[in-house]
């Protein structure tokens, strides 16, 4: 019988840049990463969340092939800073996953601050395009190389709020494609992640179970969306199975958007006017900014 070499890790020696990576869905994306034989750097806004991430990660028996570092995406010096610093330390960059995001600006569109909607669209689209520009520069100069935009089925499906949160995914989403075409001579693959209801902090904000509950009325698949659901998916898309897929917004959804809009039952609220309106800047620490309504 024909000897076959043991397979190795589905990113061996691969040197993987994460950005908002300290929690959630960017968490376990880095543990499948290192997992598959990744080096793997997390960058995050969260300091206290980014040493446990690596302290978490090195108890698991990964040291030496992860690091983690503060990191403001909406700060272009600073993106370029957290990429060279892979650069330096693994001697390659072979794949980013630009994965920050907050809730961002929450409300009726007349009560919401343009200050709030500029600070959402500055984590979630801005933050994706200087991810792409500057990975881009770095892998220009080399073999290529694969990156990964978290969108969400926010941005491919209309009626899910919040709206500027929706927007920003939305505009991800054709970022992405348009990068793709635009890098493909340079053998860049771009290509977006679209989560469904995953359960992380940041989705359910403390009210699991009236999120479960929410899920199960609207999700088709009987199970719950869980980071390592879409962690796979990055996993897929940063290694060479999907060497011929780009541009491409691929759905992790359970069916939600599948579903379509006969058996779409509306979100507890989601047809009546928000008593409140302000900013959620997510699990960065920074306290968010509510006022109600009157
Ligand atoms: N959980 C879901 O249901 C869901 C669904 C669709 C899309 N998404 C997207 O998935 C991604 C990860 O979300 P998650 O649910 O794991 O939540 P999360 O809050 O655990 O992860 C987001 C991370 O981004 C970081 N971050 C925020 N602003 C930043 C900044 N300016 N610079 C650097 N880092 C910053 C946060 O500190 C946090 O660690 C987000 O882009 C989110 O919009 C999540």
């Amino acid at each position: 019988m024909e000897r076959r070499e043991p397979a190795a890790g589905r990113l061996e020696g691969k040197a993987c840049v994460l950005f908002g990576a300290a929690g959630g869905i960017g968490l376990e994306t880095a543990r499948r990463f290192l997992e598959e034989g990744a080096q793997v750097l997390i960058g995050d806004y969260n300091a206290d969340a980014c040493r446990a991430a690596q302290a978490r990660l090195e108890a698991d028996g990964f040291t030496g092939r992860v690091d983690a570092a503060r990191v403001d995406v909406t700060q272009e010096a600073e993106i370029e800073a957290l990429l060279h610093r892979a650069l330096e330390r693994f001697g390659a960059l072979d794949v980013v996953f630009n994965n920050a995001g907050i809730v961002g600006a929450i409300g009726p569109i007349i009560e919401t601050e343009a200050e709030h909607w500029d600070a959402t669209f500055a984590v979630m689209m801005r933050g994706v395009f200087l991810g792409v520009k500057h990975a881009a520069r770095i892998m220009i100069d080399r073999d290529g190389g694969s990156i990964i935009n978290t969108a969400s089925i926010a941005g491919v499906a209309s009626g899910i709020l919040p709206t500027a949160y929706s927007a920003a995914k939305a505009a991800v989403v054709s970022f992405t494609r348009n990068a793709a075409a635009e890098l493909a001579d340079h053998r860049i693959r771009v290509n977006a992640v679209c989560p469904g209801i995953i359960f992380t902090p940041l989705m359910h904000q403390g009210r699991e179970a009236q999120a479960e509950a929410v899920m199960r009325e609207i999700q088709p698949w009987p199970d719950r969306g869980e980071p390592r659901h879409v962690a796979n998916a990055v996993l897929y898309l940063a290694s060479d199975e999907s060497a011929f897929v780009t541009g491409e917004a691929h759905l992790v959804d359970g069916g939600y958007t599948a579903n379509g809009l006969l058996r779409v039952h509306p979100l507890p609220g989601a047809k009546t006017r928000p008593d409140y309106a302000g900013i959620s800047y997510g699990m960065t620490g920074q306290p968010r900014q509510v006022r109600r309504l009157p």
